[in-house]
C-alpha cells in the first residue's frame, strides 16, 4: 500500500506553512477533524460534567464517545480504561501517587534513562516526598547499553 503523503498532510492545517516542526511529542500537530471537534465542543457544549442540563449531557456524550473511540483504537477491554488528562506528565504523577499507596517496603521501582523525564520524576517523587513508603526505592540504569547488565530483579533485604 502506498501512502498518499499529500492527502495526509492536507489534514493538518499547521503543515500548510513553510515551517519544520522538530519537537515531536510536545509539538504534535493536530488534524483538522480534531480541531473542528474541539471548536464545536468549546463553542456549543462546554460544560461541567454530570449535570442535569442540556450542555452538560451533550458534553458527557462527547467524552463518552471519545473514550469509546480511543478504547477501540487501543484495543482496550472497556471505555472505562481510557483516561483523558491535561498531559502525559500530569497523568503519570496521578498514577504514581495512586500506586504509591500500595507500595510495600522492599518494593522495587525501575525507571531508566531510556525514559523521558515525564516517566521518571513522577516515580522519584513518590519515593522522595514525605509519605513515600520507606524501603521502596528506584533503580535507574545509567545508559541503555548498561541495561543488558542489570541482574534479574529481586527485592533487597530490608
Ligand atoms: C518522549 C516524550 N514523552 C513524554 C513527554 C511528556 O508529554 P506531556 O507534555 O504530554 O506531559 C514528552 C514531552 O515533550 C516527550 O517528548
Amino acid at each position: 500500500m502506498t501512502l498518499d503523503i499529500a492527502a495526509i498532510r492536507s489534514h493538518f492545517p499547521a503543515l500548510q506553512q513553510p515551517a519544520i516542526f522538530l519537537d515531536n511529542p510536545g509539538g504534535t500537530q493536530i488534524a483538522r477533524q480534531s480541531l473542528e471537534r474541539i471548536h464545536t465542543y468549546l463553542t456549543r457544549t462546554n460544560a461541567n460534567h454530570g449535570g442535569e442540563f442540556a450542555t452538560s449531557r451533550a458534553s458527557d456524550a462527547t467524552i463518552d464517545a471519545a473514550r469509546a473511540a480511543m478504547a477501540d483504537f487501543l484495543n482496550a477491554s472497556r471505555p472505562e480504561e481510557i483516561v483523558f488528562g491535561p498531559n502525559m506528565t500530569s497523568l503519570t504523577f496521578n498514577l504514581s501517587r495512586a500506586l504509591a499507596r500500595t507500595f510495600q517496603p522492599g518494593d522495587l521501582l525501575v525507571v531508566t534513562h531510556l525514559d523521558h523525564d515525564a516517566n521518571i520524576s513522577p516515580w522519584l517523587s513518590v519515593v522522595i516526598e514525605p509519605g513515600g513508603q520507606k524501603g521502596s526505592f528506584i533503580c535507574i540504569t545509567a545508559t541503555p547499553w548498561e541495561w543488558k547488565n542489570v541482574p534479574p530483579f529481586s527485592p533487597p533485604a530490608t
